[in-house]
């Protein structure tokens, strides 16, 4: 029996990547496509489907997922800019009905392994600093992997003080959790960031590049399958790798 899966904001350049890859996969059945146009509620009523993949956009994402948990139905959502509280809310309402769900940030695997290697070598190099380059049109700097990032890194660390004069106020950076994190802005870029971890007399440098979002296929892919598992909403694909 093949998954029934309805994706939101079908036609977005990553509703546009979802579909066919549902499309093409003999494990899933592609039943409803959702736009901004459709009652969200009816069409997973409608369709029957068992998984919601939402790719819209963060002021709309969290009142869909509310919606795919009331029709019992499981989210996937690659949106990005939820709240830690919305996701707390969220958790708590897959919670009560033991249903399962994925938000995910980030959907590429290269970018999970990343920050899971971060993590790892911060306990090691606990000097770090993070340059996110991205597409022009990018609303949001830093990106939330970046913070991400910085927040796995500052975890396990001793608390790094950035006492810096800056003759120009932003040369150091934001800092996240006293992570300097430096935001790039191009034409021409996708998703990329560099972590740079420093000691004496030596550097290590972790990389990642996304140049085109066929990247993010395989971790769609396999939180539409690991969902149906799942009895609670997970933050993060990390925690089902
Ligand atoms: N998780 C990941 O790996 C990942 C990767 C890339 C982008 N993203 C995120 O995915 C989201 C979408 O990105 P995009 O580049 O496809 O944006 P986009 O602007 O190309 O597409 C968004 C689509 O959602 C539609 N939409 C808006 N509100 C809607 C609603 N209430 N119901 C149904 N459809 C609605 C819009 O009409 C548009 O077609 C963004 O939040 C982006 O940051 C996540």
């Amino acid at each position: 029996m093949s998954i029934k899966i309805l994706v939101n904001g079908a036609n977005g350049r990553m509703g546009q990547i979802a579909v066919p890859a549902i499309q093409a996969d003999t494990r899933f059945e592609l039943v409803a496509q959702g736009t901004r146009n459709d009652d969200l509620g009816q069409l997973i009523k409608k369709s029957g489907a068992q998984v919601v993949i939402d790719f819209t956009i963060a002021d709309h994402a969290y009142q869909n997922t509310k919606i795919i948990i009331a029709a019992g139905a499981h989210p996937v959502i690659g949106t990005t800019g939820f709240l830690p509280d919305q996701v707390k809310e969220l958790q708590a309402e897959c919670k009560a009905k033991k249903l399962g769900g994925i938000i995910a940030p980030n959907f590429s695997l290269s970018v999970i392994l990343l920050m899971r290697f971060a993590q790892q070598a911060a306990k090691y190099f606990p000097h770090a600093e993070i340059i996110e380059l991205h597409h022009d049109k990018k609303r949001e700097a830093p990106s939330g992997t970046a913070v991400k990032t910085a927040q796995l890194i500052a975890a396990v660390r001793d608390n790094k003080n950035i006492d810096d004069i800056e003759i120009y106020k932003g040369a150091r950076g934001a800092s996240v959790e006293n992570v300097p994190v430096h935001s790039v802005r191009l034409p021409g870029l996708m998703a990329h960031e560099e972590i740079l971890f420093g000691a004496e007399g030596e550097l290590l440098t972790l990389r990642t590049d996304v140049f085109n979002r066929s990247a993010y296929i395989p971790g769609i892919v396999l939180a539409c399958e690991k969902v149906l598992t799942l009895k609670e909403l997970v933050y993060g694909l990390e925690d089902i790798l």
